[in-house]
């Protein structure tokens, strides 16, 4: 019968690395010249949620994204698709008489519905999520058995930073060194309750999309810069701030921040060439360094992505309450909008 029709729903957060990958060996399987570490975040306010359903009624393979239908044909969806449905299992729910067998897989099609949780104009990663989520609500709904660390290796061929949204907490990401791409997966470093007071903010400078897709930056560095290639073989850490404020607390090997001009010019050479960061985004960096000098001590760490808008890390809730009121006061909102929807997520900090 073509009645029936099966589903899953998984949610996944997005993450913010504090050692960038940044260059890719190869753009196909999206392998990266350097590792990389990141932190996931509370899933509550940024974060992917997507239903995948099955049924014979379905004719071809379609996707939704925030309510609207985009195309499946790019080669990062398929690719995801593919090494799914290759280790599809056999499924079978007797009550509602359902039996799919690992041949039948090749010829269902899916239908995809995701969102997005936070504004989608808001200029924020969203590919992490959003493709870990992809291959985690197929793998599912397809009984595929494979653990965290393969479906990571397959999330990773959607958009690369996406194979460590897999895990929650201090995620690294291993280059690996096959040509197959077998190795080049997620582990998870400390789990979400390691740091759970650790807070990060990110002040969202643009609301446009990005001009420059991480792609092409990654490409144009790694073809026009002579530092890229000293910064994959040392694992250097570009945020010195991050170092201090001690935000890695399991060893990263080699990390150094003993040539501090090497590590300046690189972070310009990466700004410069991508033009990215807006004037607002050096006010910030301002803001944050003039804090810390004040201070005497470093309070807050700032990183960026391929972006303008500013991810800041507080070590604690108390930390993260001043940076807010310090953000708020450097930047205020117009007198007509309210508080409410001018910070969003848990506003519970600024009390
Ligand atoms: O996941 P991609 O391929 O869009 O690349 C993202 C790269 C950065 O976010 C800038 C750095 C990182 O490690 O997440």
């Amino acid at each position: 019968s073509k009645r029936w029709i099966l589903m899953t729903t998984a949610q996944t957060p997005t993450n913010i690395a504090v050692i960038k990958y940044w260059g890719k060996r190869d753009e196909n399987l999206i392998l990266p010249i350097n590792d990389s570490i990141s932190v996931t975040l509370d899933p509550e306010h940024l974060c992917t949620t997507t239903t995948v359903a099955v049924s014979p009624s379905f004719d071809r393979d379609r996707m939704w994204l925030n309510k609207k239908e985009i195309s499946l044909s790019s080669d990062r969806y398929q690719r995801c698709l593919r090494e799914i449905r290759s280790r599809a299992n056999d499924f079978e729910d007797e009550k509602k008489g359902i039996k799919i067998t690992k041949k039948d897989w090749e010829n269902l099609h899916v239908h995809i519905d995701s969102y997005n949780n936070f504004p989608t104009a808001a200029g924020l990663a969203s590919s992490a999520a959003g493709f870990a989520c992809f291959v985690f609500s197929l793998a599912r709904l397809m009984n595929v058995k494979e653990d965290l660390g393969k479906l990571s290796a397959i999330a990773r061929q959607g958009s690369g930073s996406a194979c460590r949204s897999l895990y929650g907490g201090f995620v690294k990401w291993n280059m690996g060194k096959n040509d197959d791409g077998s190795d080049s997966v997620a582990v998870q470093l400390a789990d979400e309750k390691h740091w759970d007071d650790l807070v990060i903010i990110i002040a969202v400078v643009s609301s446009r999309q990005k001009e420059t897709s991480s792609t092409t930056g990654m490409r144009e560095t790694v073809e026009t810069s002579k530092l890229i290639q000293h910064r994959a073989k040392v694992f250097l850490c570009p945020l010195t701030c991050l170092i201090h404020l001690n935000i890695s607390p399991y060893r990263i090997n080699r990390v150094t921040n003993k040539d501090n001009r090497r590590l300046v010019s690189e972070l310009h050479l990466i700004f410069l060439i991508l033009i990215l960061a807006r004037v607002q985004s050096f006010r910030i960096i301002g803001c944050v360094e003039k804090w810390n000098s004040a201070e005497g001590s470093p309070q807050a760490a700032y990183t960026f992505d391929a972006g303008p808008n500013a991810v800041l890390i507080a070590r604690n809730r108390k930390v993260a309450a001043l940076l807010l009121q310090r953000l708020l006061f450097h930047f205020p909102p117009h007198p007509d909008t309210d508080l409410d929807s001018y910070v969003i997520g848990d506003k519970s900090i600024l009390k």
